[in-house]
C-alpha cells in the first residue's frame, strides 16, 4: 500500500525531504498468452525511380545519357517555359538536360570539330537518335567525353566493361582510343585502342582496368584523324555488379538493401507507374531485352530514364534478395494527382492485356509467348512474382470499374496471386488494400494506435508507402523513432496489416526530388539513414507471434512517449521486446514478464539512440547513429532497464533454466 501524506504535512516537510522519485514506467508482457502470428511478409521495400534511385544509382551504368534520347517528350507534352505541360494541362517542373546532356567535345592540340544529335540512319527504331562526331582538325586528339552521373568513380585495380555502337558514312574507318581519365583529361587511368571502327552500325567491346582511383573521372572516346563517326548506346559498367549479374546493380547499394532482408520488393512505382500521361506510364515491354533495343522514358520525377533497369532486372533483383516481387501495373489511366489521362472504356482491355502479358513474362511457361521471351533473356525458371497491385494511389469511379476487369482476368489465369487494390470498393471483392501514410513525427507517434480498431472482416492491409517526412528536414532520429512507434503498431495489428514498405528508398545526393529516403548515396559512397536502421532492426527482430504488452507511463510523463511490443521468436526460442523511448532523457522502466517460465540469466540488448533527437547520419559522417549491441544480466521475470534518451531498444531474452 502506498503511504499517504496530507498536503499540509508535505508543505511542512518539503524543504527537508529527499526529492520524490516518480514510480517508473512499467511494461507488462503476458508471455503465456500468445496472440496472432506475425506474417513473414510484414517488412518489405519499395523501389521507385525517383531521386536518380536507379539511373546513376542502383543501376550500375556509369554513362549519363548513353542512348541520346533525352529529347523525347511524352506524347502531346510541350515545353511551357521551364515547365513541361501535358495535353491535360498538368505542368511539371523542368527536368534538367539537353540533347547531348552529359557529353562534351574533346579537343586537344588545336583540334577542331563538333558533336551533334543526329536522327539519320538510326541504330534502330527505339533509338532514333545518335551522336555525330565531326573532326575537322584532329590536333593531338579529338572526340567525346562523358563524366557520368556527377563524376565517374574509378577504383584502382578494378575492371570496367565498355560497349559502344558506332558507324561511319561509308568506307571510312577510325582507330578509337577509349580511356578512363580525370575530368580534365590530364590523367589517364586506363586506355585501349579499338581499331577499324566504321561501316554499318556495329557493337564494340573493351575491358579496361583502372591503375589508380579517381572519384570524379570521365570516359573519353577520341580519334586522331579527321572525319565523321556516329556513336550510340555507349555503356560503361563496373565488372563487379551485385551477384555478378550482367546489366546489373551497384554492389554497395544492392548489398545494403539485401541486409534489410525484405520479404518483398514493390516496384516500379509510385507515381511513375501512372506517369504524366498514358504514354509516359511505365511500359514494361519497353524495358526488356538487349539494352540497345529498349525505349527510355522522360521520368515524371524530372530526368531521363533509360529503362535498362527494367522489368527483368527488377524481377532478378527480387530473386537475388530472396524476396517476393510485387509489381504495380498501370490501371488504365495516368497518375491521379497529375490530371489523369484515362483510357477510353474500349481501350481498357488493352491495359488488362498489358498486365497479363507482364505476368506471363514473369510466371508463364517457356512455351508461352512472354515466358519464351523471359527464357530468351536468360531466365528459364519463373520469377518469384507473388503480388500484383492495380495502379498506385489511384481512386474514383473509373478505378473501380477498371479494377473489376483487371481482377477478373488476372484471377482467372493466376488464381494464387495476391491482387492489391488502391482502395476499398463497394461493388468488388478486395483481398488487400494499399494505404499510404506520410506526415510529421506527432502523427506517426499517434499512429501507434491507428490500426487497433481496423475492420478485421475487410481486406488485409498493405501499408505500401510510409515516411515521417514533414518538419523533419531530410529525416532524423526523432522521425525514425516515430516510424518505429508506427511500425510497432503495425506489428501489433499484423493480423490485419500484413505488409509494409517505406517510401522512397534511395536518393542521389545530387538530385533530391523527395527529401526523406531510406538510403542516400553519391557516385562512390552510401549512407544508411536512421530510418534504415529502424527497419532493419524491426525486420530482424520480427517475432512469430505477438504477446499482449501493456505500457503504463511513469507519473512524470505528460505525453505518451513510450511505445512497446513483445512477441515470441519461436525459431530462436526467445522473447523479443521492442521499446521506443521518445523522451529526451534516459528513463528507467520496470519490465514485468508474466508467465514466461525460466529465463536465461543474460539478455541481448540492441539499441539505436542519440542524445540529440535531430541527429542523423550523412555521407561525410555515416556512423553517427548505428545500433549498438550489448548484454545485460536478468535476475528474474521482473527487472528494471534503463532506456537511453531518444532510443529504440530491442531486448532478446532466451528461455532456459538459469543458463545463458
Ligand atoms: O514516394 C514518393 C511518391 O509518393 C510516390 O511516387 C507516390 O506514390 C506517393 O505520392
Amino acid at each position: 500500500m502506498k503511504p499517504t501524506i496530507t498536503l499540509l504535512t508535505a508543505l511542512l516537510l518539503a524543504p527537508l525531504a529527499a526529492p520524490v522519485v516518480a514510480e517508473p514506467a512499467r511494461i507488462t508482457v503476458e508471455a503465456d498468452k500468445p496472440g496472432h502470428a506475425v506474417p513473414a511478409t510484414l517488412y518489405g521495400i519499395f523501389f521507385e525511380e525517383i531521386n536518380h534511385a536507379g539511373e546513376g544509382g542502383l543501376y550500375a551504368e556509369m554513362v549519363l545519357n548513353r542512348d541520346f534520347e533525352m529529347t523525347s517528350l511524352p506524347a502531346g507534352a510541350k515545353w511551357a517555359g521551364n515547365l513541361l505541360r501535358t495535353a491535360n494541362d498538368w505542368q511539371e517542373r523542368k527536368w534538367f538536360g539537353n540533347e547531348l546532356w552529359g557529353w562534351q567535345f574533346v579537343a586537344e592540340g588545336n583540334a577542331r570539330g563538333s558533336i551533334r544529335l543526329d536522327d539519320r540512319d538510326p541504330l534502330n527504331e527505339r533509338n532514333p537518335h545518335s551522336m555525330r562526331l565531326t573532326v575537322r582538325e584532329p590536333g593531338t586528339r579529338a572526340g567525346v567525353a562523358n563524366g557520368g552521373f556527377w563524376g565517374m568513380n574509378f577504383v584502382a585495380e578494378r575492371w570496367y566493361e565498355l560497349t559502344f555502337h558506332a558507324r561511319t558514312g561509308g568506307a571510312e574507318r577510325f582507330d578509337v582510343t577509349v580511356a578512363l581519365e580525370s575530368a580534365n583529361g590530364r590523367e589517364r587511368y586506363a586506355s585501349a585502342v579499338v581499331r577499324g571502327v566504321g561501316g554499318a552500325w556495329k557493337e564494340y567491346r573493351v575491358s579496361l582496368q583502372a591503375n589508380a582511383s579517381e572519384r570524379c573521372g570521365r570516359l573519353a572516346l577520341t580519334v586522331q584523324r579527321a572525319g565523321t563517326v556516329w556513336f550510340d548506346v555507349v555503356s560503361l559498367f563496373p565488372r563487379d555488379t551485385f551477384q555478378a549479374r550482367p546489366n546489373g546493380l551497384r554492389p554497395d547499394l544492392a548489398q545494403a538493401l539485401a541486409e534489410l532482408k525484405p520479404a518483398f520488393v514493390r516496384f516500379p512505382g509510385g507515381a511513375i507507374a501512372g506517369g504524366l500521361n498514358l504514354d509516359n506510364r511505365i511500359q514494361w515491354k519497353n524495358s526488356i531485352g538487349p539494352i540497345a533495343q529498349r525505349k527510355g522514358t522522360m521520368n515524371l520525377w524530372g530526368y531521363w530514364t533509360s529503362n535498362d533497369l527494367g522489368f527483368h532486372e527488377y524481377l532478378q533483383f527480387c530473386e537475388d534478395l530472396g524476396a517476393a516481387a510485387l509489381w504495380v501495373c498501370n490501371p488504365g489511366f495516368s497518375d491521379n494527382y497529375r490530371h489523369a489521362e484515362y483510357a477510353r472504356p474500349e481501350q481498357v482491355p488493352d491495359f488488362v492485356q498489358e498486365a497479363l502479358d507482364g505476368l506471363e513474362y514473369a510466371l508463364g511457361p517457356a512455351d508461352s509467348t512472354w515466358g519464351a521471351q523471359r527464357v530468351a533473356n536468360g531466365h528459364p525458371a519463373p520469377f518469384p512474382l507473388r503480388y500484383i497491385e492495380i495502379g498506385n494511389e489511384a481512386s474514383g469511379m473509373v478505378y473501380g470499374s477498371n479494377y473489376v476487369q483487371f481482377c477478373a482476368a488476372i484471377r482467372a489465369k493466376y488464381p494464387t496471386l495476391t491482387i492489391i487494390s488502391n482502395q476499398r470498393l463497394k461493388d468488388a471483392p478486395v483481398e488487400m488494400v494499399d494505404q499510404h501514410k506520410y506526415g510529421g513525427a506527432a502523427s506517426f507517434f499517434n499512429a501507434y494506435h491507428q490500426y487497433d480498431n481496423a475492420d478485421r472482416s475487410g481486406p488485409k492491409i498493405y501499408v505500401g508507402e510510409y515516411a515521417c517526412n514533414q518538419g523533419v528536414g531530410e529525416g532524423h532520429l526523432t522521425a525514425a523513432l516515430a516510424e518505429a512507434a508506427f511500425l510497432l503498431g503495425l506489428e501489433r495489428n499484423s493480423d490485419v496489416v500484413v505488409m509494409s514498405s517505406y517510401a522512397p528508398l534511395l536518393c542521389h545526393e545530387n538530385d533530391v526530388a523527395w527529401m526523406s529516403n531510406v538510403l542516400r548515396f553519391d557516385n562512390a559512397r552510401i549512407v544508411r539513414r536512421s530510418s534504415y536502421h529502424v527497419q532493419r532492426l524491426l525486420a530482424a527482430n520480427r517475432p512469430d507471434v505477438v504477446l499482449p504488452t501493456r505500457v503504463e507511463p511513469d507519473a512524470a510523463s505528460k505525453d505518451c512517449d513510450l511505445f512497446a511490443l513483445a512477441g515470441l521468436d519461436r525459431r530462436a526460442n526467445e522473447l523479443v521486446l521492442k521499446i521506443v523511448n521518445r523522451a529526451a532523457v534516459p528513463r528507467t522502466v520496470t519490465i514485468q514478464l508474466n508467465g514466461c517460465g525460466a529465463l536465461a540469466t543474460q539478455a541481448r540488448v540492441i539499441t539505436l539512440h542519440h542524445d540529440d533527437p535531430t541527429a542523423e547520419n550523412s555521407l561525410d559522417d555515416p556512423e553517427v547513429l548505428v545500433p549498438q549491441e550489448t548484454t545485460r544480466a536478468v535476475a528474474g521475470a521482473e527487472f528494471q532497464h534503463t532506456l537511453p534518451a531518444n532510443s529504440l531498444t530491442v531486448l532478446r531474452l532466451a528461455s532456459g533454466a538459469g543458463g545463458k
